[in-house]
């Protein structure tokens, strides 16, 4: 949409659950926004970035009182880890909204109070299945098993049914006005794929909405109707509003309202898309410009959770290698809308081809030379001749492709243009062999072109790549002799021939290291190991004999092995446990092949409840060592017989 302002820019990241500790998917929206804001600074635009956390709700509610906390002290101490990951990563957020903040919990109350007037929301019954870790109720579609329970389709845990008196938001109202607004802006929700989905969702119809709970005490309290608190989504929505000073603040609020983008991930596509511009058209509020919905960053090909166990923790990265290769790499590896695989090999490769010898090296070289070569000052250039002339001519196309990706939130072909300029210098120096040339006297001034040249193209592309790499890049800026931080400069007065001869350039120190794979990985497993154990240990409370007496651990044989169709990891096991054979599914697949196990006997607990794991069931566990996330199963001899138990 078209915003009455056109010099702001209004970016926003979802807000956080602090029922789970920060990881690497939090941190590339964070990422994304804060490149993309940065940009929008350099291109002269009047920025707002907001962030923040998503504070209520039963699934914060229940993760605390499962640590034995305070919902708000869980948030506390959660918000906390937020804005330390922010801090390391280098995010230079303008705003942080937390849910618990009494400005936004009276905004949410006044909308609510708006639309209950006006009759968008009003008070009904609700009856339905309800999924606690998404904090949404279950699609009509989803059928019972055979013994009448139902599971998330999206996070595939078991559902519950809530029946309630609820407010309703009148959400079938606004099918209609929704797919008259995509219609007119396709652009809406990007990428396109995710719009064609959110209209085919809307055109099958909208039911209304229940927007309240009675059995959830976390929440902000309906006005005039405390028994209900509002749901977390209604609440949580709007905080896109109060984050910048909804009804308490008139002026900003009116400077950057609509948001010119909600960057979220694909899992949260459906609230962001349907219900929220729903919500606003019925409070009349202008909508917003776009909704940019990113890929999943998977680890052992499944979406990093904390439910499931697989989530990388940035700072292991973020102490020994500092924010940017992590920002470049998550950039620079998927375009936004498409799923990425995080692995250390992958990431580590780019760091070293990418960073450290292309782009280090180049820095490393031409400064190292104008500092043996001219003390750090370049003086009288030579003129320019052809192939100097090519490469400044390069750099004004470069720049127009790179800020049209740049306007077009496609972050990693700005990278892949920018590392074609880069080869570019690259050869340039090749071809014009300055270190030759050096060994002339005779061509002295002919060698301050080649290295003019070269250090003027590394000052454009510091600036054109500080988004991405502000740390980094500001050091660039620096070693070329500028001052102050390249976020005070404005991309309409990028010139290459902008860096005066008769400055002293600094000589450099090394900008990427080069990592070791193996070293890396090692060091950092030395490191994790004790903090892991220590984490468990600080969790881990005692247990009286008769909580121990209660599992019933015994020695089982293993009848049959076969993996799990579609798993890497997954093994289905039959095993005797004595008394009759069980089924279960057991996560040693990357290092036992069903070979090696059957005939095996092991410690298996029986009695634990049973779960469906990737569609098949599993009643009981066996036990093993983890290392290193693998697991080392203890096997009995030949003379144990299955069913013993074990105590
Ligand atoms: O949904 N890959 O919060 P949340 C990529 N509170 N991005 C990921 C990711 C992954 N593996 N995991 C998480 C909520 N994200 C609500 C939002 S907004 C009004 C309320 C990112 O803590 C991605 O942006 O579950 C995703 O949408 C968001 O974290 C979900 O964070
Ligand atoms: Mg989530």
């Amino acid at each position: 949409m078209e915003k009455t302002s056109k010099n702001t820019f209004y970016i926003t990241t979802p807000i956080y659950y602090v029922n789970d500790i920060p990881h690497i998917g939090h941190a590339y929206t964070t990422i994304i926004a804060d490149a993309l804001s940065r940009y929008k600074k350099l291109a002269g635009y009047d920025v707002f970035f907001l962030t923040g956390t998503d504070e209520h709700g039963q699934k914060v509610e229940k993760s605390a009182a499962e640590k034995g906390l305070k919902p708000i002290e869980l948030a506390d101490k959660v918000v906390g880890r937020f804005k330390n990951l922010w801090q390391a990563l280098n995010i230079s957020y303008d705003g942080f909204i937390r849910t618990t903040a009494t400005r936004h919990e009276q905004g949410v109350q006044k909308i609510f109070k708006i639309l209950l007037d006006k009759g968008d929301i009003y008070k009904g019954l609700y009856e339905g299945w309800y999924c606690v870790s998404c904090e949404n109720f279950l699609p009509e579609d989803v059928r019972e098993d055979d013994q009448g329970r139902k599971f998330c389709p999206d996070c595939e845990k078991e559902a519950g049914i809530v029946s309630e008196k609820t407010y309703f938001f009148r959400l079938s109202a606004y099918q209609k006005p929704l797919l008259d607004f995509y219609k007119k802006y396709p652009k809406f929700v990007r990428p396109k794929s995710r719009m064609n989905e959110v209209v085919s969702f809307v055109r099958q119809g909208l039911k209304d909405l229940s927007i309240t709970r009675t059995t959830v005490r976390w929440g902000i309290p309906v006005p005039g109707d405390p028994e209900h608190t509002i749901y977390v989504w209604f609440d949580a929505l709007h905080n896109y509003l109060t984050g910048i000073g909804y009804d308490l603040d008139k002026k900003t609020f009116e400077r950057y309202w609509p948001a010119d983008i909600h960057l979220i991930g694909k899992d949260i596509l459906r609230f962001h898309a349907v219900f929220w511009p729903a919500f606003l058209m019925a409070a009349g509020f202008p909508l917003p410009g776009t909704i940019l919905g990113h890929g999943w960053w998977l680890k052992d090909e499944s979406k990093m959770s904390k439910s499931r166990g697989n989530v990388l923790d940035p700072h292991v990265i973020l102490d020994t290698l500092g924010p940017d290769p992590l920002r470049y790499f998550l950039l620079r590896e998927i375009p936004i809308g498409l799923d990425g695989n995080f692995s250390h090999e992958g990431f580590l490769h780019r760091v070293n081809s990418d960073l450290a010898n292309d782009l280090g090296n180049l820095v490393q070289r031409t400064l190292t030379m104008i500092s043996k070569y001219f003390g750090g000052l370049l003086g009288d250039v030579a003129p320019e001749n052809e192939s100097d002339g090519h490469l400044r001519e390069e750099f004004e196309r470069k720049k127009k492709t790179v800020l049209g990706y740049y306007d077009d939130y496609a972050l990693n072909k700005v990278l892949e243009e920018m590392w074609t300029y880069i080869n570019s210098v690259n050869r340039y120096l090749a071809d014009n062999e300055p270190w030759k040339v050096a060994k002339d006297p005779e061509q002295k001034h002919r060698l301050s072109r080649i290295l003019y040249q070269s250090a003027a193209a590394i000052r454009t592309i510091a600036v054109l790549l500080y988004p991405i790499m502000p740390d980094s890049m500001n050091k660039v800026w620096d070693l070329v002799g500028e001052e102050g931080s390249i976020g005070e400069q404005r991309l309409a007065n990028l010139h290459f021939e902008d860096l005066p001869a008769d400055r002293s350039i600094k000589k450099p120190s090394a900008l990427f290291p080069r990592v070791d794979l193996k070293d890396f990985l090692e060091e950092k497993k030395a490191e994790a190991a004790p903090k892991i154990q220590a984490v468990k240990e600080d969790k881990m409370e005692q247990i009286t004999f008769d909580e121990f007496k209660k599992m019933d651990l015994r020695v089982a044989e293993i009848l049959k092995a076969e993996k799990v169709e579609g798993t890497d990891k997954l093994l289905k096991l039959e095993v005797d446990i004595g008394t009759e054979k069980r089924q279960l599914v057991a996560g040693v697949a990357d290092v036992y092949t069903p070979e090696d196990l059957v005939g095996k006997k092991l410690i298996v607990i029986v009695n634990l409840q049973p779960a469906v794991i990737r569609g098949v069931e599993s009643r009981g566990m066996l036990l093993a060592a983890e290392i290193d996330n693998k697991a080392v199963i203890p096997f009995f001899g030949p003379d144990v017989p299955a069913g013993a138990k074990v105590k």
